[in-house]
C-alpha cells in the first residue's frame, strides 16, 4: 500500500472551503491508502507566534473537525507534530544545506508579505517553511502527499531537497515525494469573497443546522436578478455552486431553468440548498455531538497516533545520521 502523508495549520475551526479543499480528499483516501495525518503546529507558529497561546485550542479543534468529517483512526494515523521532535531535528538538518535561493523564490513567500499585514511574515522560520514541510514529509516516506495546487511548489521544493540529500551523502535514505493534487470545487464565502475566516464569511463544518440555514439565506446571489420577476444566470451566481456540490443532478438542473426563466426566486433556490446541504452536513454534526461527549478520547486518539508516528520518525532519522556518518 502507498504511504500518504499531508498535514494542516491549526488555525480555528474548519470551515467548508476546508473541507473540500482538503479534508474531505482525506477521507476517502484512507480506504485505499496508509495515511498519516498530522496537525502542524509549529508550523501555524510562523504567523502565530505573537499569539501562539491560540494555537493549542485551535489544534484541538481541528481534531474534533478531523473526526467530524469521518477520519477514522482505525484507518488512519493521526498525530501532531510538536510531539515529535524529529520534525523540528531534520529541520535543522535540512537548513543546513539549502540553498536560500531556493526559498526566497518560492512563490508563497512573496504573496505572504503582501497578504499578511496584521504580522511580520518575514522571519527567518517562515522563509524556512518548506523546509519544515519537507521534513514532515520524509520522515515518514511518503510517496504522495495530498494536496491543492497552491502547495506544487513546496513539494517541488521538497523533491529538490531529498535529491539534493541523496547526492551529498551518497545514500537514498528518503522517498521523493510526489503530489497528490486534487480538483478542488470552487466554493466561495457568503459575500462572494474567498471563503475565509478572516472575512467573517464562512460556513462552518461546527455550523449547527440553524446557522447553517441562516447562513443559506444571507447568502450572495446573481446581483442582476434584483426583483423576483428578473431571469438570474446561475452561472455568475455565487450560490450555484454549491448546488453542484450537494444537489442530485435534477435539482441542479430545476434550479438553473427556473433561474433563467424566473419560475423560481432566489428564496425557493436558497431552501433547496439548505435542504440537501443539511442532509449532506448531518452525519458529520451527528459525530460531533458524538466526539464532544468525550473530550478525553480526542486527546487519546492523538496521542496514540504519535505513538505510531514516532516509531517512524525515530527510524528515519536514525538513517539520516547514519547516511552523513554524524551518529
Ligand atoms: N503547508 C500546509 C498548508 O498550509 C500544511 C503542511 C505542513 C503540510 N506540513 C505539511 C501539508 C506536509 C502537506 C505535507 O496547508
Ligand atoms: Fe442564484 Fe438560485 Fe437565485 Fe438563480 S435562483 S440567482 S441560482 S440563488
Amino acid at each position: 500500500m502507498k504511504r500518504i502523508l499531508s498535514g494542516m495549520q491549526p488555525s480555528g475551526k474548519l470551515h467548508l472551503g476546508n473541507y473540500f479543499g482538503a479534508l474531505k480528499n482525506w477521507v476517502d483516501l484512507q480506504d485505499d491508502f496508509e495515511c498519516f495525518f498530522f496537525i502542524a503546529d509549529w508550523h501555524a507558529l510562523s504567523s502565530l507566534y505573537e499569539n501562539p497561546r491560540l494555537i493549542k485550542d485551535f489544534s484541538y479543534e481541528v481534531a474534533v473537525d478531523w473526526l467530524s468529517a469521518g477520519l477514522d483512526p482505525e484507518k488512519c494515523t493521526l498525530f501532531l507534530q510538536s510531539k515529535i521532535p524529529e520534525h523540528a531535528e531534520l529541520h535543522l538538518i535540512l537548513s543546513m544545506m539549502v540553498p536560500v535561493p531556493w526559498l526566497e523564490r518560492n512563490p508563497t513567500y512573496k504573496e505572504k508579505q503582501d497578504e499578511v499585514k496584521k504580522v511580520d511574515m518575514s522571519t527567518y522560520g517562515f522563509l524556512g517553511y518548506p523546509v519544515l514541510q519537507t521534513a514532515d514529509i520524509v520522515l515518514y516516506r511518503a510517496d504522495l502527499v495530498p494536496v491543492g495546487i497552491d502547495q506544487a511548489p513546496h513539494l517541488e521544493l521538497s523533491r529538490e531537497i531529498v535529491r539534493r540529500f541523496h547526492h551529498l551523502y551518497k545514500k537514498n535514505v528518503f522517498v521523493e515525494p510526489d503530489a497528490k493534487i486534487s480538483s478542488i470545487p470552487k466554493l466561495n464565502g457568503l459575500d462572494g469573497r474567498k471563503m475565509s475566516k478572516s472575512y467573517d464569511n464562512a460556513i462552518f463544518l461546527s455550523d449547527n443546522e440553524k446557522e447553517v440555514a441562516k447562513k443559506v439565506k444571507q447568502m450572495l446571489t446573481d446581483p442582476a436578478r434584483a426583483r423576483r420577476d428578473d431571469p438570474g444566470d446561475p452561472e455568475v451566481c455565487n450560490l450555484y455552486p454549491f448546488h453542484k456540490i450537494y444537489s442530485p443532478q435534477s435539482m441542479q438542473d430545476e434550479v438553473a431553468e427556473g433561474c433563467r426563466s424566473a419560475k423560481i426566486g432566489c428564496g425557493d433556490c436558497k431552501n433547496m440548498l439548505t435542504e440537501t446541504m443539511l442532509r449532506n452536513m448531518r452525519p458529520i454534526m451527528e459525530r460531533r455531538s458524538e466526539i464532544t461527549k468525550k473530550p478525553k478520547e480526542v486527546e487519546e486518539i492523538i496521542a496514540e497516533g504519535t505513538r505510531k508516528a514516532q516509531l517512524v520518525a525515530t527510524s528515519t532519522l536514525d538513517r539520516v545520521k547514519q547516511a552523513m556518518k554524524i551518529k
